[in-house]
Parts: C-alpha cells; sequence; structure tokens
C-alpha cells in the first residue's frame, strides 16, 4: 500500500496538491566519487527535491495522515513535536495545506534559515537549551503535552511507526525500482532513524543478499544536524538494532570536505548530512574495493545546502 498522496511521476500530473509531489524523488550517480574503483557505483537520493525540502517530508506527510486515520489528529487540534527542523519544516508545510496549526519545540541553535521557514510556514517555535540539544527539546514537548493533552496531537517521531513506515511504503521500493533491483549496499545516517529503518527493512524483504550499513556522527558534540550519536542520546523507540549489518562514524570535517567537493566537482549544492551519508558510501566503497567486490550503493541526499549557507567552512579548506 503505498503512503497516501505519493504521485506516480514527479511533474507529469496536472491538478494535484502540494503534497503529491512528495516523493518519487531522482536518484543520481555521483560519479566522481568512485572513478578510481572499477565495478563500484554511488548513488544519493535527491530529498531536496521534495515540496518541503528533505527527506523528512515523507514521515512528515504519514504522520499526519495516519492519525487523521486513527483518530488521533482532529480538526483544532495542534500538532506538536521536537524537531531540528526538517520534519518542523514538513510538519508546517503539511498543516498548513490541511488546515492545522503546528508547535515545535527545538533547541535554540538550530540553523538561522531553519527557524526562518519555519516561521514563515507559521508555526510556533518554543527553543530549549541548546547545550541539551534534541533530547531537551524532546524533554519540553513531553511537559506540555502531559499539561495539555486535549489541545494537541503529540507527532512523536521518535516512537511513532508511521515515520519509519512511510520510508518503507515510498523510500524502499522506489530505490529498488530506480536501481532496477541492482541495489547491493544501503547506507544512511541515524536521525530519528526512520529513514534508515523503513527504508532497510524494505530493502531486506525485496533485495535478496543486501547489506544496510547506518552511520552516526562519531562523537556527542558534532556538527551533523539532524543526526544522533546513539550511545550519548535518548535512543528512538523506532530504532531497532538487529536492522543494520555495521555501522560507520562520521566526523564533522569530512561532512565539510564532502560538502565543498560536490558542490565544485557535481553541482551538488548538499547538506551536511547528505554530504556524511557520502562520506560513509565512499568508506564502504573503499571497504568492497579492497575485498575485490562490486556494488552498487545507494544513500540519501537528506537535504540541501541552502540552508547551511551562513557556516563558515564552505570558504575553508581545499
Ligand atoms: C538534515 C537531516 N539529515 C538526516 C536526518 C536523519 O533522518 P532520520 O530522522 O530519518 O533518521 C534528519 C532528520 O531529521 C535531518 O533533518
Amino acid at each position: 500500500m503505498p503512503i497516501a498522496g505519493v504521485s506516480e511521476r514527479r511533474g507529469v500530473r496536472t491538478g494535484a496538491g502540494l503534497l503529491d509531489q512528495i516523493g518519487n524523488t531522482p536518484l543520481v550517480q555521483v560519479g566522481s566519487l568512485t572513478a578510481d574503483l572499477a565495478g563500484i557505483e554511488i548513488w544519493t537520493k535527491l530529498e531536496f527535491l521534495n515540496p518541503g525540502g528533505s527527506v523528512k517530508d515523507r514521515p512528515g506527510l504519514n504522520i499526519v495522515n495516519e492519525a487523521e486515520i486513527s483518530g488521533r489528529l482532529v480538526k483544532g487540534r495542534t500538532i506538536l513535536d521536537a524537531t531540528s527542523g526538517n520534519t518542523g519544516i514538513a510538519y508546517a508545510m503539511v498543516g498548513a495545506a490541511k488546515g492545522y496549526r503546528v508547535a515545535l519545540c527545538l533547541a535554540a541553535n538550530v540553523s538561522r534559515e531553519r527557524k526562518q521557514i519555519l516561521e514563515a510556514l507559521g508555526a510556533e517555535l518554543i527553543f530549549t537549551d541548546p547545550a541539551e540539544g534534541s533530547d531537551g527539546a524532546i524533554r519540553r514537548v513531553r511537559e506540555i503535552y502531559a499539561q495539555h493533552p486535549d489541545e494537541y496531537f503529540y507527532a512523536d517521531q521518535y516512537s511513532n511507526d508511521a515515520n519509519w513506515r512511510a520510508h518503507f511504503e515510498s523510500t524502499g521500493p522506489e530505490i529498488v525500482a530506480q536501481t532496477e533491483g541492482r541495489v547491493t549496499h544501503f547506507v544512511a545516517l541515524l536521525g530519528t532513524t526512520g529513514t534508515f529503518i523503513g527504508t532497510s527493512r524494505r530493502l531486506k524483504r525485496d533485495v535478496p543478499g543486501i547489506e544496510c550499513w547506518s552511520a552516526q556522527p562519531a562523537t556527542p558534540l558534532h556538527g551533523i544536524e539532524g543526526t544522533k550519536h546513539l550511545p550519548a542520546a535518548i535512543v528512538p523507540r523506532i530504532y531497532d538494532s538487529t536492522v543494520a549489518d555495521g555501522n560507520m562514524w562520521i566526523e564533522t570535517e569530512a561532512c565539510h570536505r564532502m560538502a565543498r567537493r560536490m558542490a565544485r566537482a557535481e553541482g551538488l549544492l548538499l547538506g551536511i548530512s547528505a554530504a556524511g551519508n557520502l562520506v560513509a558510501a565512499r568508506e564502504l566503497a573503499e571497504r568492497l574495493a579492497a575485498q575485490g567486490r562490486r556494488g552498487v550503493i545507494v544513500t540519501i541526499a537528506c537535504d540541501g545546502a541552502a540552508k547551511y549557507l551562513s557556516e563558515s567552512f564552505w570558504g575553508e579548506g581545499e
């Protein structure tokens, strides 16, 4: 069953609403990353082409759709959640399109561009202590919901199965179709873990022999917005440690270098985690090459560079 509101093919339908344009993003090969590795390909899914600008449009829409169907979200209730930004943008967009108010708790140090987008979409923003990261925002949202349970629909992207199911029903099958079943490896950084868990579960069901690798920031304090170093974080309820075949640890500086390289070598303007996913994909490619193996590695361009352009790393280094 497809998630509601996913169009058959971007751009060819007329008369469809904005939310029908979520999903069916292009998958592109990043040729310059494996030019020196025979028989290995790296592909990334351009999730920044979703209408809200990120991969989180998929769970944002599916969480709201499933809540409407179950009756947990009814007209007059406010959609409430903790979000580092992209899911908030998705909720704010879906809320505006469907006629719900949206209230969001987020660490006060998320990028200025994200705050401006959320405010433009009409969301109410509740800022929490940056030192507590996304976990501080989760604690605050739980307090608010406990005080006023009848006013809010607590979307709870960290515990809501509609999060990973969005990827099980859309991202996973799209990757199978777009690679014509050739995909051999999937890798993605973990945040709520919905992208990795949902996509991997589908790929493991449908593609014999596939390996799915998670990736995480190498340290608890890092600059890879939207992602988590799980050993030092509240582990999301939807996370399932049995899904990953292995995990890679990613340094923030490597993401910055990759973002610069992709902009200049490929014309790909990536966000930091999207660049980090390519760091992980390249490391996987090197391991395969060292073992004399071939591979079709797929990863996710979670969002684009637009929300990070004020960061100084664009002008640093090589
Ligand atoms: C920019 C960015 N990258 C990666 C992720 C991680 O994706 P997931 O929450 O599906 O694990 C997020 C999640 O919000 C994100 O906003």
